[in-house]
Order: structure tokens, then C-alpha cells, then sequence
């Protein structure tokens, strides 16, 4: 009803504002109209007092989220406009959600993969099974995370972790998640929705302005202090978007092989 697409559901169940990636045969991948879908729905969850929290989630038993749709980059890469209005609609989307005046929960179940982590970075918390599966797997397609995703790596994880997060590009299960600091809370795959709902119904019960508050305050206080060389970092990334291995790595996605990587 409030959704713009079919490929995002959103509803309200008591003080919870459900918003599910549906997008099941290709693992809830991200597509444009997903990304969009995003602000609409938290412009509305925003305006209803009912709801008290988000709770963000993907459809199916394997995925939260595998990641951006890989077979949309080649779209991406043959239309300059395509790839501007992709971006401007996942940084639109992203911004929205870390400034939600609501709680917003990641509910990880399976794979949470490179944008998928993204949206979980971008929430207040994440909740997640022992056999989720978290990662950043940008160094196995030959792209980048721009210096907005590699900041909130790095604001939940610190440096060394932000490195082997990246740098190996693996998936990490549960509990090394936890231990890194990704996750908030592991649970029993079994357990993940009953507690995931008794937790949101815990902070649902209190108030909404302190919550709010907090929410700005930490959002203030984590600003970064030093000055980064933004068209640095964006040339960084570009110069993986545009490269020879990028093209091979997602050749060799869709041919499910190992990708031959030359460095240029
Ligand atoms: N984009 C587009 N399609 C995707 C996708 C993505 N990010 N992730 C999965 N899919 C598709 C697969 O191509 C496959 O489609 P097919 O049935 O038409 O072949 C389907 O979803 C199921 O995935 P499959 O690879 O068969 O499942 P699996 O259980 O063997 O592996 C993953 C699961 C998540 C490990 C694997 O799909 C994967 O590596 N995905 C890409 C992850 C990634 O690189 N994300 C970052 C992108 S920025």
C-alpha cells in the first residue's frame, strides 16, 4: 500500500514498522526501485505515531540481502545516467536511514552481503542467527565501497578489523561477527523473529523523544573530526568501476568461477 514497489513490503504490526526486501530468487539483491522504495516508506513510518521502531528484513530463509544487483552494473556501466541515478537513489536511501528519527533494527537472517551490509550498517542495530553471513565481498568483484560505506566499517569496527573485513573479502558467521562488532545480538536461528520482536517492543516502551535524542546526539558525536580528501576517495572508487577486473568479476560471477584477476 505505501510501497512504490512490489520488491518492497512494508507493514505495521503493533509498535513495528516492517520493511521487507523482496526479492527472494536473486537473494533480495538491491535494484534501483528498491533503493527508492526506501525513503517513501520511512516518510511514512516517521509520520505514524504507532510506530515506535523499524525492523528491516529480507523475504525468504537464506538472505537479508546478497548485495547491489550485480547484472545491473553492466546496465550501470553503458549509461552514465543509469549509474548517476542508481547512486543518488542507494546514498538517498542510506542518508534516509541513518536519520530516521525511529530506531531502525537490521533482522539478519542469511547473507548480508556488500550493500546488504551497507543497509545494516546504516541501522541502529543489528540482529542476527549464528549461521548469518556477513561481508564485504567488493575485493572478489573488483570494486569499492565509497568513503561513506568505509566510514561506518570503521566507526562500528575500528581500523585492523575494517582492513580484514575488506582486504579478505570473506563472510564471516555469526559469532565473528559479533566479536568484531557488527552485530548487536546472535541468536538461535529459531529464536531471531520472537526475539527480535521482543527487543523492539522493549524500547517501543519508552520514549520515543529520549530515544530521538540519544539517536542525534551519538549521530553528532561520531561526525569525523579530520578532513578526508573526498575526491580522493571518489577516484579510488572509480578507478575500480572502471576497471578491466571489475568487468572480469562480474563475468565470472555469472559464469559461477573463480575470477582471474590482473590488477588493472
Ligand atoms: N546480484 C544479482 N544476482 C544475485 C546476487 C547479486 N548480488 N546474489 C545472488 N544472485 C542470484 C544468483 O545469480 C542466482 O541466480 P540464478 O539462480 O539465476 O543463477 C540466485 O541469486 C541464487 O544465488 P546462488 O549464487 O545460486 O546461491 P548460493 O547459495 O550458491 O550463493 C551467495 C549465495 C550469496 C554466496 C552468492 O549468490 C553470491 O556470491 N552472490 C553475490 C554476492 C556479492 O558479491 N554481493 C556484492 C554485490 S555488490
Amino acid at each position: 500500500m505505501i510501497s512504490p514497489t512490489e520488491r518492497m513490503l512494508a507493514e505495521i504490526d503493533g509498535p513495528i514498522g516492517w520493511i521487507t526486501f523482496n526479492n527472494p530468487t536473486k537473494l533480495n539483491a538491491m535494484s534501483a526501485d528498491m533503493w527508492a522504495a526506501i525513503p517513501v516508506i520511512l516518510d511514512h513510518y516517521e509520520n505514524d505515531p504507532t510506530v515506535r521502531v523499524v525492523v528491516l528484513k529480507g523475504a525468504g530463509e537464506k538472505a537479508f540481502i546478497s548485495g547491489a544487483d550485480i547484472n545491473r552494473f553492466e546496465e550501470r556501466k553503458s549509461s552514465t545516467e543509469t549509474a548517476a541515478s542508481d547512486s543518488d537513489n542507494m546514498r538517498n536511501a542510506l542518508e534516509r536511514l541513518e536519520h530516521c528519527k525511529k530506531p531502525t533494527i537490521a533482522m539478519i537472517r542469511g547473507y548480508a552481503l556488500g550493500g546488504g551490509m551497507l543497509v545494516a550498517l546504516h541501522c541502529d542495530m543489528r540482529i542476527a542467527t549464528e549461521a548469518s553471513r556477513l561481508g564485504i565481498p567488493a575485493a572478489k568483484l573488483g570494486i569499492s565501497y565509497t568513503l561513506g560505506g568505509i566510514q561506518k566499517v570503521l566507526d562500528l569496527v575500528g581500523p585492523a578489523v575494517a582492513r580484514e573485513i575488506l582486504f579478505t573479502a570473506r563472510q564471516f558467521n555469526g559469532a565473528e561477527a559479533q566479536a568484531m562488532g557488527l552485530l548487536n545480538r546472535v541468536v538461535p536461528d529459531g529464536e531471531l523473529e520472537s526475539f527480535t520482536r521482543s527487543y523492539c517492543t522493549m524500547m517501543a516502551e519508552n520514549a520515543p523523544l529520549s530515544i530521538q535524542a540519544s539517536k542525534g546526539i551519538i549521530a553528532e558525536l561520531m561526525k569525523p573530526s579530520g578532513v578526508a580528501d573526498r575526491a580522493r576517495c571518489e577516484a579510488l572508487a572509480k578507478m575500480c568501476m572502471d576497471s578491466e577486473d571489475f568487468a572480469e568479476g562480474r563475468k565470472a560471477f555469472a559464469e559461477k568461477r573463480k575470477p582471474a584477476f590482473q590488477g588493472k
